[in-house]
């Protein structure tokens, strides 16, 4: 008998497989999770694929403004086809350069207007040939004559392009942008080195990954850092920004991080590195990181090594499976010593309006 082969004769004693797997003559299931005791080897948790059901909703997309594409992916002439912020998006660059993004379905007949291409300023649609324009109005009907309606309208966004990052505008109530987000002085100044970038997709939530940053206690049993002393850090808000200063004793290294929105932030290591961080929720557990590092002369000889230190198995890496797998606890139990949770919740749920 083969590790899938399930006996079937009479006088079988059943077992928790004859619940769900019919009898006889189906094909044996290939999951073996279901496949009950002794059924074969056992799978190593990591190759088990994730079920969610039963967990907790994370919290839903946040208002702000998001990358969307590096902007050197966005050539003239070229369209994408990009999932974020729990919708099916296109952004595409006409002749001009102008660039723009907009949901990736025609109000025609529902074509994917990622396959469309660009033409004259707009996109036309790869199904019946409208055109659409860069703020999503229909310009074009090839072979209707007479006015255009009005609802011939794609929904587009907001788009900023900055510091080599295509940035779009998402709130979930329509509201127009409110703020407007700074700009990395490290970019293009000499005595840096150009924009390194890294680049991931992560099962995570965006708040979750965001709070770490004011999580002082992780940084030792996640990290394998010294405990952050709270005392030498500090949490300060302004509106839609937000400042973390910690301090670090085993090294000295102080870390500024400011964050602009839900989406952006940017981390200072004087002396060391900038990070220009774009972390963008592909849905509520899933996110598309684009960062760039930004090295002064003195450290960009080490590039690897701090890069990796960051993001790496001491790094990011190191938080992954946290985030993966845990849930967030709209109460947490908070203690003395904790860090600024509470604080950070009370600044971060100004991104959830409209909902
Ligand atoms: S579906 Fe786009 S033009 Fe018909
Ligand atoms: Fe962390």
């Amino acid at each position: 008998m083969t590790e899938t082969e399930r006996p079937t004769e009479a006088g079988t004693a059943p077992t928790a497989w004859d619940s769900v797997v019919p009898r006889s003559g189906e094909e044996p299931p290939t999951d073996r999770r279901t496949a009950g005791p002794g059924s074969g080897p056992p799978v190593p948790v990591e190759e088990l694929p994730y079920e969610l059901v039963g967990r907790p909703e994370p919290p839903p997309v946040p208002n702000g403004w998001y990358a969307i594409a590096p902007s050197a992916d966005v050539g003239p002439g070229q369209v994408l086809s990009i999932v974020a912020v729990e919708r099916e998006l296109v952004v595409f660059r006409t002749a001009a350069g102008e660039v723009s993004v907009v949901d990736a379905y025609c109000p025609h007949l529902g074509a994917h207007l990622g396959g469309g291409t660009v033409e004259d300023g707009s996109l036309r649609c790869p199904y019946h040939g409208w055109r659409f324009d860069t703020t999503g109005r229909c310009v074009e009907i090839p072979y209707a004559e007479g006015r255009i309606p009005e609802r011939a309208c794609v929904p587009s966004y907001p788009v900023l392009e900055q510091d080599g990052m295509v940035l779009f505008w998402f709130h979930a109530g329509g509201a127009a942008p409110e703020y407007e987000v700074p700009l990395v002085d490290e970019r293009g100044a000499s005595g840096w080195s150009e924009a390194i970038e890294f680049r991931s997709e992560l099962v995570a939530s965006l708040q979750d990954m965001a709070e770490n940053n004011v999580d002082y206690t992780h940084f030792r049993f996640v990290h394998g850092r010294a405990t952050l002393d709270a005392s030498t850090s500090q949490f300060t808000t302004d509106g839609p920004f937000s400042t973390v200063v910690e301090r670090f004793d085993d090294d000295g290294l102080t870390f500024t991080r400011y964050t602009w929105g839900p989406g952006l932030a940017l981390l200072r290591v004087p002396g060391f590195m900038t990070v220009h961080t774009a972390t963008t929720p592909i849905d509520r557990r899933h996110v598309r990181l684009l960062w760039n590092f930004y090295l002064p002369d003195a450290t960009v000889a080490v590039a690897d090594e701090i890069i990796d230190g960051v993001t790496g198995a001491h790094g990011l890496l190191a938080d992954v499976p946290i985030w993966r797998d845990k849930i967030f606890r709209s109460r947490p139990l908070l203690v003395k010593g904790d860090g600024p949770v509470t604080e950070f919740r009370r600044w971060y749920e100004q991104f959830y309006a409209g909902r």
